[in-house]
């Protein structure tokens, strides 16, 4: 038997999932669920939905296993909760919670409900976080020394969704304090490393944009920061810079690891990002004489501009190379967007040719999410890295009202020995 998985928001980022959910082998039936009643109408017809609810507390009482939330950014953790205690496993859009107490209740739902908690963080599948992470974890990068990373996104983007689901009142949410959504680039560094951030000292930008977004008598939070930088202290003894700004004109996501032994750097290229590696191989008699050898491998372009000027990756396509056990009837179709640095051959025939986005990473959010509940197993972006993700964030923020006062991070510790994760070989360490 297929699960049944409830949408929870058909705003303008879960209709991008509903063809992947109903397209994905395991998964039998799609419910939708919107407090919008024409954008839930609009969208059941778009894509052949016959159930749909008014809202999670109907969709909670419905006959679904699975519920995915992708409703507004400061919603998530009471709502992931409700879902939990009602029985469902969840998946929940970026981030997990926007205090720690949330963060706290959080985790210990997950771990008395024993359901599967995902959270969907792009970053941890984009192509450059997986090459990083596999060569990491084989040791090629030495010790952790530093990690830089950044999500740049400019309000003028979030202008439509906050004004289409926020109505007259839009301003008072449209100014969310950006460090309390930390998890593009906490999940950049935590993602290749699996430790924790363990303190931090954050500065803010007072925003003075005449939109008068950034108001602290108009916004929900009292917040007058449009962009917040921070650096971090890592528990394995490094530093990582974090950027999470809102309005600056240069665009979007961005990492870079070093490590004692090799670094990968990543800068804009012509046509979009880049990357870098270096590795410097110690001869055994390093010490005496020898300078290390060093090589530097400079990484094909990532990604490349399609028509419509947006970033996209090529695609991986079926070929007699690489086809592997998979039928040869398949020869010549593609994963669309999916780079050949992302784990393309763990993804479902169902998936060739199928939308996608950013930077290929929805298939890989999706399918890994229907195998941890299908093996009841965790996904590695389970509520414990979830934790790792956003209290960071939320601290960071803290500190930047503080004018950067250096503060801990606490720990929330790490999963049930007994309770595997999907790929065993990315266990959280403290
Ligand atoms: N790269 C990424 O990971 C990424 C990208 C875009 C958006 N997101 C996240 O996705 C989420 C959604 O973003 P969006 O731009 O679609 O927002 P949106 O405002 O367009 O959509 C949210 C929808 O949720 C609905 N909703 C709210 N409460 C509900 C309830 N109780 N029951 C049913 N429906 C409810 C709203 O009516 C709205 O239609 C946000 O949390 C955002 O952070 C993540």
């Amino acid at each position: 038997m297929g699960l049944k998985i409830g949408v929870c928001g058909v705003g303008q980022f879960g209709p991008h999932f509903v063809p992947l959910f109903q397209k994905h082998p395991g998964v039998d039936e799609v419910y939708l669920a919107d407090v919008f009643p024409d954008r839930l109408a609009e969208q059941a017809e778009k894509f052949g939905v016959r159930k749909t609810f008014p809202d999670l507390d109907a969709l909670c009482k419905s006959d679904c296993d699975c519920i995915a939330l992708y409703t507004q950014r400061w919603m998530h953790a009471p709502q992931a909760i409700q879902a939990l205690k009602a029985g469902k496993h969840v998946y929940c859009a970026v981030p997990a919670a926007v205090t720690l107490e949330e963060i706290q209740e959080l985790v210990d739902t997950v771990k008395s409900t024993g359901l599967t908690y995902m959270l969907g963080e792009t970053s941890y599948y984009r192509a450059q976080t997986h090459y990083c992470r596999e060569r990491f974890l084989k040791g090629d990068f030495g010790r952790f020394v530093y990690g830089e990373a950044q999500y740049h996104h400019d309000m003028a983007h979030f202008y439509v969704p906050y004004m289409n689901s926020g109505g007259d009142s839009w301003k008072a949410t449209a100014s969310y304090p950006p460090m309390l959504y930390p998890t593009h680039s906490v999940a950049f560094v935590l993602g290749v490393t699996f430790r924790r951030m363990i303190e931090v000292s954050c500065f803010g930008y007072v925003d003075h944009h005449p939109d008068g977004i950034f108001d602290a008598d108009l916004s929900l939070w009292g917040n007058t920061f449009s962009n917040e930088s921070a650096l971090f202290r890592t528990s394995d003894g490094g530093m990582a810079r974090l950027n999470e700004f809102r309005r600056t004109a240069a665009g979007m996501g961005r990492m870079s690891i070093v490590g004692t032994h090799g670094t990968y750097e990543e800068q804009p290229a012509e046509r979009g990002m880049s990357g870098v590696w270096t590795w410097m191989d110690f001869p055994p008699d390093y010490g005496k004489s020898e300078i290390p050898y060093a090589e530097t491998a400079k990484l094909y372009p990532l990604k490349k501009k399609d028509v419509s000027g947006i970033h996209t990756f090529d695609g991986v396509e079926l070929t007699e190379e690489n086809i592997g056990d998979r039928s040869r009837d398949l020869i010549g179709k593609r994963f669309l967007g999916v780079s050949a640095a992302q784990p393309w051959q763990c993804l479902p025939d169902e998936f060739l040719e199928v939308p996608n986005g950013h930077d290929g990473t929805h298939v890989f959010l999706v399918h890994e999410f229907i195998e941890a509940v299908q093996a009841g197993q965790l996904s590695p972006n389970h509520v414990w890295q979830a934790a790792r993700y956003n209290a960071p964030g939320i601290v960071a923020h803290e500190s930047a009202k503080r004018d950067g006062e250096l503060m801990k991070i606490p720990d929330f510790g790490v999963p049930p020995a007994d309770w595997l994760v999907l790929d065993c070989s990315v266990p959280l360490r403290s």
